[in-house]
């Protein structure tokens, strides 16, 4: 008897914002091997080249090279890349800054700048893609990265855990609000991952704090290639009966 994998997936096209770097390349490259084409969102063409390029199927993944933080302003282009590329089936977000400000000095800029890259571009992505024109007629499934900072707290982080947990928030009101036209909405969160982002983060610049947080992770750290492989379940006909969920992928960070 023959089994369809039901990891595949073939024929299916699946746009991936923050896929010219880290945990948006890793899912890119993954994706890839399991038959989809892709479109890749990034602001830096020559990385998003190289991920085509390290992509099986190279030729028939599409890039754009966008600032998300001014969506407004390249509204035009964006929708003309959907369209000219529809139907689409997958949206992953992974584009996303990480930044530690303390609370008492946080500013408008910083707070706009993080909530309209994290959170409002893929709002407006998601409005754009559920269009009837854009999305596929075999449904949808928009996978969220967020961060175990949607589920506890860290000094300094009230920014990022905010946008974070906003974009948990969100996957379940549309999960309820979109299931009857087959879109399915998750959110991943994970913890520290080996990255450029993490890579820059405070507590690599001194070996006692790093210690710290390798001590809070029983699994270790995490590889880009661990949240691949849970976007991959959550694009995929796998998880054809998850909706609304929040997939936690942190070496037991939460198990504490
Ligand atoms: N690494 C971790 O430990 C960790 C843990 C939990 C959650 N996350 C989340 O995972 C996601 C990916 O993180 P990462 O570690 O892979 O980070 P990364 O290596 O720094 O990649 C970030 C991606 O976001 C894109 N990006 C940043 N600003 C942008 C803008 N204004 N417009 C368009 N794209 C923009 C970058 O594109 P360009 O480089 O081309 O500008 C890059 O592709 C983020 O949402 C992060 O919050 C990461």
């Amino acid at each position: 008897m023959k089994i369809n994998n039901p990891y595949s997936l073939k024929g299916k096209t699946i746009l991936i914002t923050g896929a010219s770097s880290g945990i948006g390349q890793s899912i890119a490259i993954l994706c890839a091997s399991q038959g989809a084409k892709l479109l890749l969102i990034g602001r830096d063409r020559d990385r998003l080249e190289k991920t085509k390029d390290l992509c099986e199927n190279k030729s028939m993944h599409e890039f754009l090279s966008v600032d998300l933080l001014s969506f407004e302003e390249n509204k035009v282009r964006v929708y003309s890349f959907l369209t000219d590329h529809a139907p689409i089936y997958g949206l992953v977000h992974a584009a996303g800054i990480s930044p530690t400000i303390p609370f008492k000095i946080l500013k408008e800029k910083q707070l706009l700048e993080a909530f309209n890259l994290n959170v409002f571009s893929v709002i407006y992505l998601i409005q754009a893609i559920s269009k009837v024109s854009i999305r596929s007629s075999e449904g949808m499934s928009i996978v969220l990265i967020s961060s175990v900072m949607s589920e506890v707290g860290e000094k300094g982080k009230s920014l990022y855990s905010m946008t974070k947990s906003s974009l948990v928030a969100l996957s379940k009101s549309l999960a309820l609000e979109y299931a009857n036209k087959g879109i399915r909405l998750n959110a991943i969160s994970p913890s520290v991952v080996d990255t450029p982002l993490s890579m820059n983060s405070h507590y690599r610049k001194d070996e006692n704090s790093l210690n710290d947080v390798l001590k809070q992770h029983p699994l270790g750290l995490g590889m880009p290639s661990d949240i691949a492989n849970a976007a991959v379940f959550l694009l995929s006909d796998a998880s054809r009966w998850v909706t609304g969920t929040n997939l936690i992928v942190d070496g037991g960070y939460l198990a504490r």
